[in-house]
């Protein structure tokens, strides 16, 4: 039998190892490329910062990016493939993610600065990983390191990306959902204060606005003077469902806490975001987060690096592709 003789990198050993030792579990490691692709971390910085350097909104792009990657299929990059046809269906026209999820190309801009650097050793879904990282650090909040070695995966999942939470859902749900991941109450609140940075379309919250609940009437918990003006911006017809409105109008672009200030002022943007300043199992986490930047940003680095490790491809599973948005020959 024909053999290929390439060099193995120590954790990969080690990840084999595990694996001959009936062990299919490996861990992913934050130097998995220390040796195989020294410059990685530089690359992704420097493209993730001069995408936001043209559009800030592209750092929460890429948060939301990452979310909505492991959250469907594990972190394997699934969210990034593109349709082919009717032969293959990605995940980018599911419900959440189309005229929505946004990022890709900046990705794809790294990747093919990481492959100059490092080619097929680098896979898209650690890129993805390191890139919300950055996003979230330039944009204000902490750095946090970022256990790698994830594989991209070779298949999308649209049934399960239709099942991406939806500001719509209860608390329970969204709590199952998360719960389902191995994702706790407080990651639920700690990882919905991304949403003090970026936008949302008027849709996504417009029944608060004229119709709470099948009343007719607003949302009686808004604040009144915030109900005005989100009236104004999205007034209540079809042609302004996709205009845009910051998740959080304090501070736009800034990764702070003013995101859990406004939920305890009645201020939040979605109905999913609100929930979590009155349900008695969120509201004091809330209140702790509005007050405390620090814990705050410490935590959304904790609760990130617990949500990059969902279900994730190590060893000999999955692949590096060499384009992010097609799977290898
Ligand atoms: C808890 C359940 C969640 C729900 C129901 C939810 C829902 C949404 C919705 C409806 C939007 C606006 C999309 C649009 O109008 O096109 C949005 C945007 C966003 N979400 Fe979430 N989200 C959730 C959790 C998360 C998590 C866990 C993260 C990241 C850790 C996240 C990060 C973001 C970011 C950064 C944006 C702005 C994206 C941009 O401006 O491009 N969300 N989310």
């Amino acid at each position: 039998m024909e053999h290929k003789s390439r060099k193995v990198p120590f954790v990969h050993l080690f990840c084999l190892l595990l694996l001959m030792s009936q062990l299919v579990f490996c861990q992913l490691d934050n130097k998995f490329y220390d040796s195989t692709c020294p410059n990685l971390t530089r690359i992704v910085r420097y493209g993730v910062w001069s995408a936001i350097n043209n559009d800030t909104r592209m750092a929460a792009s890429l948060v939301r990016l990452h979310f909505h990657d492991c959250f469907v299929n594990g972190c394997d990059g699934s969210i990034l493939l593109d349709d082919i046809g009717s032969t293959f269906v990605g995940e980018k026209t599911s419900l959440a993610n189309n005229n929505s999820a946004r990022g890709y190309e900046v990705i794809d801009k790294i990747k093919a600065n990481v492959e100059k650097a490092c080619p097929s050793t680098v896979s898209c879904s650690d890129i993805l990983a390191l890139a919300a990282r950055d996003a979230v650090s330039i944009a204000g909040g902490l750095y946090y390191y970022v256990p790698l070695g994830r594989r991209d995966g070779r298949t999308a999942n649209i049934t399960a990306a239709n099942e991406l939470p939806s500001p719509f859902e209860s608390l329970d749900n969204i709590i199952a959902k998360f719960s389902s991941k191995g994702l706790d109450i407080k990651d639920v609140v700690v990882l919905s204060g991304a949403h003090t940075i970026g936008f949302a379309q008027c849709f996504t919250f417009k029944p608060r606005l004229f119709n709470f609940g099948g009343s007719g009437q607003p949302d009686p918990q808004l604040d009144a003077s915030f109900l005005k003006g989100l009236q104004t911006v999205c007034p209540n017809q079809v042609d302004s469902d996709t205009t845009l409105v910051p998740l959080d109008s304090a501070t736009v672009a800034k990764f702070d806490n003013s995101y859990f200030k406004n939920l305890v002022n009645n201020s939040g943007l979605l109905q999913s975001d609100h929930v979590l300043s009155t349900d008695n199992r969120t509201a004091s986490m809330v209140l702790y987060y509005s007050k405390y930047l620090y814990p705050f940003l410490k935590d959304f680095g904790t609760s990130m690096v617990k949500m990059g490790n969902i279900g994730v491809l190590t060893g000999q599973d999955g692949e590096i592709r060499k384009n992010c948005r097609v799977v290898n020959y």
